[in-house]
């Protein structure tokens, strides 16, 4: 085979600054589909590793194995919060989905999963849909988010966040209803236009804002919601902001600007640099660690695991329990932040890799 990108040739694994003591990283490729992916297993402590495959074109393969890496470590502390007996991994399919997709490179994939199905299994991410998630089902049960399972994880995800909200509001507000509250949702995707009806009904006023302009039409319409620019709704004057969109909305600069009292949201690593968190602290703003509020996803996927050798739904609590926990665990991180003088994202970190046993 012709040899590759010159890139490729600083690719670090054990030296990643992401690395972390992962207990294994597993490099697949399938030629006559143009297959790459890894698999990374952080941790699998608290039981065999699940987490989603992300399909995406990254700008040279050290970046995707960081991802993994990053991602990985993210859903062992994901899931130890979340009180769910099992650990962390991820995988990435490397490459354009629009160009490499194919039935075929799917069950390759799958295939791959299925060879070390004991320890990992995967559903959606960012490039992969519950689609692809059932083609890769029918060469392997190790996947979660089929409709025919739990299905759709986004409307799991906006139930955990807004029993993450109601924390919030107990402890930042002094509430325990919505009746009344500003609240400002970033992104009317699957999870946040979940969210944004969920408040809603529950009688708050919705500000909100997307880049498509059809789906704050029908918010406004819908919900009544007042819509802002996309570049200023962090800032808006309301009482919680809900990111529910991209990663790294909070910055240092951002945090100085937002005028909500607390930050909560679905949106993965919203905080761009731990400074952001600190700027978010000295500010009176309460943060609810992204990987504990947005669980409700994970939750969902858990009968992946229940195919695993030994293992059945019955040893997990029922969806419902689970989600509903997420309040719980947040008010638990809350309480020991205040205790121990630290942000709740440093808390929650510390709380997780205690779990782990890290
Ligand atoms: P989605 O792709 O359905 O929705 C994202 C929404 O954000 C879209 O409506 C998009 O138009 C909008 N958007 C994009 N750029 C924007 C900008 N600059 N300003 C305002 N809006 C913008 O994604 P989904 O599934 O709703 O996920 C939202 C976030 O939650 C993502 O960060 C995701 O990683 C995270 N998450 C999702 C979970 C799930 O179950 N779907 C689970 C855990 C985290």
């Amino acid at each position: 085979m012709a040899s590759r990108a010159p890139e490729q040739g600083n690719m670090a694994v054990w030296g990643s600054r992401e690395f972390d003591n992962h207990e294994q990283v597993c490099f697949f490729s399938d030629e006559a589909t143009g297959l790459r992916a890894i698999v990374a297993i952080h941790s699998t402590a608290l039981g065999p590793a699940a987490g989603g495959t992300r399909f995406k074109l990254y700008a040279n393969d050290s970046e995707a194995v960081d991802d993994a890496l990053r991602l990985s470590r993210a859903m062992s502390y994901k899931s130890a919060l979340a009180g769910l007996p099992v650990g962390g991994g991820k995988a990435v399919i490397i490459g354009d989905p629009a160009r490499l997709k194919t039935r075929a490179l799917l069950h390759a994939f799958g295939r791959y999963v299925d060879r070390i199905g004991r320890h990992f299994a995967t559903g959606e991410d960012v490039g992969i849909s519950v689609a692809d998630i059932e083609t890769m089902n029918e060469v392997t049960p190790f996947v979660a988010g089929t409709s025919a399972g739990a299905g759709d994880p986004s409307v799991h995800t906006a139930t955990g966040v807004m029993h993450g909200l109601r924390a919030v509001l107990e402890r930042r507000f002094g509430k325990s209803d919505f009746t009344g509250m500003k609240i400002a949702v970033q992104g009317l995707g699957a999870v946040g236009w979940g969210v944004a009806q969920r408040v809603h009904d529950a009688g708050a006023q919705l500000v909100v804002a997307d880049v498509r302009e059809e789906v704050v039409a029908r918010a406004v319409d819908r919900l009544g919601a007042i819509s802002v620019p996309t570049a200023r709704i962090h800032a808006s004057d309301v009482d919680i902001y809900v990111p529910c969109a991209l990663g790294g909305v909070v910055t240092e600069r951002t945090a100085g600007e937002i005028r909500a009292g607390a930050v909560a949201g679905a949106a993965n690593n919203q905080l761009a640099t731990a400074a952001a968190g600190l700027a978010l602290a000295e500010r009176g703003i309460l943060f609810a660690p992204d990987y504990v509020i947005n669980a409700g996803g994970v939750i969902s996927g858990l009968e992946a695991c229940s195919a695993m050798p030994g293992r059945s739904l019955a040893q997990f609590a029922p969806l419902d329990e689970s989600l509903a926990a997420i309040h719980d665990r947040l008010i638990e991180i809350f309480d020991r932040a205040d205790r121990e003088k630290r942000t709740p994202e440093a808390t929650a970190e510390q709380m997780a890799r205690e779990l782990i046993g890290r």
